[in-house]
């Protein structure tokens, strides 16, 4: 089937975004060249385009530090969380297993600082029970290699910062033996500024509306290839697909911004929605991390995971499914809580995931086309049902 959709199009954008332009960490001015070309490529299909400024904050991390005082003095490097509080605190540390409120035992936890392993749950859903159990800070340990750029979505009244797995293993180590005291010092900047979303329409016939996009900003530890041009790059290529053809519905394809410092340019596009607007929403279908892995997942209202689940076996992959939000939060989350339809497609495992390593050239064009034929596919099911 020709589909219109042209994997080397959309590796192209990936090339341009990642290579070309870089890192795009809100805040840098790479995130501007980024909407910029974006709204040119969108423009050159012929779809309006509107761009949706919003306000951002971000912490800028001035060396955020973990030192354990006893049973011996030893310094952990630490990256603070987004919102997390700032200041300074020394307690007695308690492992706390992955955070959920049955890990937790409030009469130990009180006063002491918290070490939860990442996974599972939210880190708000990790800081709150925290927070309820009594604990002053929360250290979070990766279950992946290096630290990461976590984000709690609402401001935290304790520290919250993130360690390596290593360091995971050596807290739990020394805490095994003795009585492990650490003091964790959170000092960073915040950086306020605006940024925006790069919304792209073209109108329809019938009434009603559906969405293709996902996040164009990275992380600022690498040049997010995969973790999002990838997606940008299909969701560009399906808008050009689509404006070769008779679609029904008005079709918008937005590229949001801020997603991994909170999903702020999701929650804030939906927040600006009216309700009319909002109920006219048949699908969002958002493309996150989509050119490497051998797995296929789809997520998100249950309707849509079985129609997307149906396009992606007749491309020739079987992709697992997850009702709800899915593994690894993104910009679908926004829409499905404010009730609107959602579908999350996404591949994986990524080794370099939010690494320095995510380049270009490990996008696999392969895996970009068949996420497109797999949208155009829900789309084209969606307007004949
Ligand atoms: N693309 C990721 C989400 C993801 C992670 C998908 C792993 C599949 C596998 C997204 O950009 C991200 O990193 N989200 C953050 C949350 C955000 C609020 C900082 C996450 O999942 O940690
Ligand atoms: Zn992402």
């Amino acid at each position: 089937m020709d589909t219109g959709f042209s994997a080397e199009e959309s590796w192209r954008h990936v090339e341009r975004l990642a290579s070309e332009i870089g890192s795009r960490s809100v805040g840098a001015p790479a995130v501007d060249k980024a909407a910029d070309y974006i709204a040119d490529q969108l423009a050159s299909y012929g779809y309006q385009v509107e761009r949706q400024s919003f306000p951002f904050q971000r912490y800028i991390d001035q060396g955020s530090q973990i030192t354990v005082e006893r049973p011996h003095q030893l310094a952990i490097g630490a990256g603070v969380m987004q919102l997390s509080a700032q200041g300074e605190v020394t307690a007695a540390l308690v492992d706390v297993g992955l955070g959920r409120p049955s890990d937790f035992d409030a009469k130990t936890v009180k006063g002491k600082v918290a070490l939860a392993r990442r996974g599972g749950i939210s880190f708000d859903e990790k800081a709150a029970n925290a927070m309820a159990a009594g604990a002053i800070g929360l250290i979070v340990s990766n279950n992946e290699p290096g630290l990461f750029e976590g984000s709690l979505r609402t401001p935290v009244s304790i520290p919250v910062v993130a360690i390596t797995p290593e360091d995971g293993q050596r807290l739990r180590a020394l805490l095994n033996e003795k009585e492990t005291v650490v003091r964790l010092a959170v000092k960073a900047h915040v950086q306020e500024g605006t940024t925006q979303n790069v919304v792209g329409t073209r109108p329809g016939d019938r009434a009603g509306a559906v969405i293709v996009g996902g996040h164009y900003d990275s992380v600022m530890a690498g040049p997010g290839a995969n973790d999002n041009a990838s997606g940008v790059g299909v969701a560009l290529e399906v808008a050009r697909a689509l404006a070769a053809r008779d679609y029904p519905y008005t079709v918008k394809v937005i590229a949001f911004s801020a997603e991994e410092i909170g999903h702020l340019g999701s929650r804030h596009y939906v927040s600006a929605l009216s309700p009319k607007e909002r109920q006219s929403i048949v699908a969002m279908i958002n493309l996150d991390m989509v050119g490497v892995g051998n797995n296929l997942t789809v997520a998100g209202t249950g309707q849509l995971v079985a129609i997307g689940v149906d396009a992606a076996r007749k491309a020739g992959y079987a992709a697992a499914r997850l009702y709800g939000q899915g593994g690894g939060a993104s910009d679908h989350t926004a829409f499905l809580d404010a009730g609107v339809p959602a579908l999350y497609i996404t591949w994986g495992p990524d080794p370099r995931y939010h690494s320095a390593q995510d380049k270009t050239h490990h996008v696999q064009p392969r895996l970009l086309a068949a996420t497109g034929q797999i949208v155009l596919d829900v789309l084209k099911f969606l307007s004949n049902g």
